[in-house]
């Protein structure tokens, strides 16, 4: 035979075992998913095979049942290439059916109930957002394996609720401008996460990014800066202009994307400080009348609105009145972090205000706070006019709270801790757990840039929400968590997704799971799976949390080291002492290493499950 004969039937066996392999791929869902739902108890019987000749059906005539049965196709077809087409329920189809519906009978509306037997796939929320948390559990359950033929249910019931009611992330679009199709992504993302609260933040000093029909110069001017600083606060500036603004619809093109994946947008106008932006739109909105300039560098800025000017209030209402009408959510976050009370200080029409209102300090408030205060409240009583609550920053505390708003406890949780037992509701959402720009590794040399700080996965995963300081009483008053990505250091939407990656994961799971039911190794165990879905989409991800640590003791008497490795799944970590890099022909780690001379130990891990991290050196020395 010649040879182009024999390549080709060589050829055509090679496809053929291809195809018939593939025809014959089979998977079992595993159903520890993240965050791991609250009661998953097995059941007896033969699994449900999920194949091409299964089919998703959905309430009869109601819309947002069809559009998550579309939304669990494709997430079915992403992870397998199963194309499962979706239909109505006519209560014939009982078999090889995975049946979404929405009476589970739950005290909380986010519930689900999934269901799955020989037969069927039953997902039935306490309403359309709860069987929409069922569907992201099914799709968690399965591995993202293209071209999959068989996905194998083994029975089991779960049954499944948030223990949080405000489960969010915030994204900072000020700082760095994000393109929509980024913001749906972010939006996938805490759909994905069952999170159910993004936090917009659209406004701040170098940058002002909603349009806003009544004052255009704010999207005009006030989005765009000249340049931007260097690095952090060098004082040399890139020489490029920048800017941006979302128009009024394209926020209602996201707003109702996140709708249809039942996630509420709380928008975010910062005031009466982070203004700079809007003030160099509007000078005459400031005390001092400017020029202002939008900041092309980070920081706090002394100039903020005029809060003794009548012409300030009445923006406000504006701007607040396009907002409110844009943004459905019942929360509005109006800010008040970071203002600083210099100018009002020296502002006559500050000052005359606060004769006006017969404003006294106090030992606990200066006039300014209280006059910030006054802001606040004109604000709240404002929006309350059209149905909404406001969200501040816990700045909002100091000069007096007013009972209906909610404090975002962002200087650790003291603020929180206050307001509740206040009986003001809080979100927590402190800089040492929640701040994604924080590094997530001490080994920051070769991270993307970070604000600084240290904030690994395994302390977002700490976190517990109800501290002791909250009575059992006041505990209701915790509406939840969040994380925030602030932007200053975050240019590009790649760096985004590697600051939330997989940090969004563990701070799901304080969202959602009962404390008792969380454990970091589980955890830790469960991860691969979401690792395996970024890398399938195309995300840059974190994973750091893989590293190998290392933890020196010295004596210094012996003049000796020791050194333990470790990594957090105990899988096996090979090292080199001669400066060469280690590989896993190199030296297997077995016991703490000993050292008695000053020593560059290289250490890397090698996994089968496609966490990759990199090697680490550990400059031992003995003194
Ligand atoms: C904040 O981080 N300034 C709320
Ligand atoms: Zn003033």
């Amino acid at each position: 035979m010649k040879l182009k004969n024999l390549t080709l039937i060589a050829l055509l066996i090679i496809g053929v075992f291809l195809f018939t392999g593939c025809e014959n791929k089979e998977i079992t869902a595993s159903y520890d998913v993240i965050p791991l739902p609250q009661q998953i108890v097995k059941q007896d019987g033969n699994p449900f095979i999920l194949s091409n000749s299964t089919s998703i059906v959905y309430d009869a005539n109601n819309e947002n049942m069809k559009r998550s049965a579309q939304f669990l196709s494709d997430y079915i077809t992403f992870s397998t290439g199963i194309k499962l087409p979706i239909k109505e329920n006519t209560d014939a189809n009982t078999s090889n059916t995975i049946v979404l519906k929405s009476n589970f009978d739950h005290e909380n509306l986010e519930a689900y109930q999934l269901s799955i037997s020989k037969d069927l796939i039953e997902i039935n929320g306490a309403s359309e957002a709860g069987a929409f948390h069922g569907i992201q559990t099914l799709r968690k359950s399965i591995d993202t394996t293209p071209q999959v033929a068989k996905v194998v249910f083994n029975p089991v019931t779960i049954t499944d609720y948030p223990r949080f009611e405000h489960r969010g992330m915030m994204l900072d679009v000020a700082r760095h401008m994000f393109p929509v199709e980024f913001i749906k992504q972010y939006i996938d993302l805490l759909a994905l996460h069952n999170m159910n609260r993004f936090h917009w933040h659209l406004t701040d000093d170098q940058g002002w990014r909603v349009e806003i029909k009544k004052y255009p110069e704010l999207a005009e001017k006030g989005s765009m800066r000249t340049e931007t600083v260097i690095g952090k606060n060098t004082g040399e500036y890139d020489g490029k202009s920048y800017g941006g603004y979302y128009t009024q619809e394209e926020i209602k093109d996201v707003v109702a994307y996140a709708n249809d994946r039942f996630i509420t947008i709380i928008p975010e106008i910062d005031l009466p400080g982070h203004m700079l932006a809007a003030l160099t739109a509007y000078p005459e909105l400031g005390c001092t009348g400017g020029p202002y300039q939008v900041a092309r560098e980070w920081g706090i800025f002394d100039d903020v609105l005029c809060a003794g000017n009548e012409q300030t209030l009445v923006f406000l209402e504006n701007v607040l009145t396009e907002i409110a009408d844009l943004f459905p959510s019942e929360y509005i976050h109006i800010g008040g972090d970071e203002c600083p009370k210099v100018r009002w200080q020296e502002c006559e029409k500050c000052q005359a205000k606060i004769e006006e209102l017969n404003i006294k300090a106090d030992s606990k408030h200066t006039a300014e706070q209280k006059l910030q205060s006054y802001i606040t409240t004109h604000v709240e009583k404002f929006l309350a006019t059209k149905g909404k609550k406001i969200i501040g920053w816990d700045e909002i505390i100091e000069g007096g709270l007013s009972a209906n708003a909610t404090v975002m406890s962002w200087r650790g949780i003291d603020g929180g801790i206050i307001a509740a037992n206040q009986g003001n509701d809080v979100i927590m959402v402190p800089t040492s757990h929640f701040y994604f720009d924080y590094y997530q590794t001490k080994y920051t040399d070769t991270e993307p840039f970070g604000i600084g700080g240290y904030v690994p996965l395994e302390k977002v995963y700490s976190f517990n929400p109800i501290p002791d300081e909250i009575p059992a009483d006041k505990a209701k008053h915790i509406l939840g968590v969040q994380a925030n990505l602030w932007t200053e250091y975050v240019p590009t939407t790649s760096h985004a997704e590697y600051m939330v990656l997989p940090r969004m994961d563990a701070l799901s799971e304080v969202q959602w799971t009962n404390q008792d039911k969380r454990d970091y190794s589980s955890f830790i165990e469960r991860l691969p799976r979401m690792m395996n879905y970024y890398k399938a989409k195309g995300f840059n991800y974190s994973t750091r949390g893989f590293d190998v640590i290392s933890d020196i003791s010295i004596d210094k008497e012996n003049g000796t080291a020791t050194v333990k490795l470790t990594t957090v799944d105990n899988a096996p970590i090979y090292y080199t002492t001669d400066g060469s890099t280690p590989t896993s022909n190199s030296n297997l780690y077995t016991e703490p290493l000993k050292f008695d001379q000053p020593t560059l130990l290289k250490s890397m891990v090698e996994r089968n499950n496609g966490i990759e991290t990199p090697v680490i050196e550990t400059n031992i020395e003995l003194k």
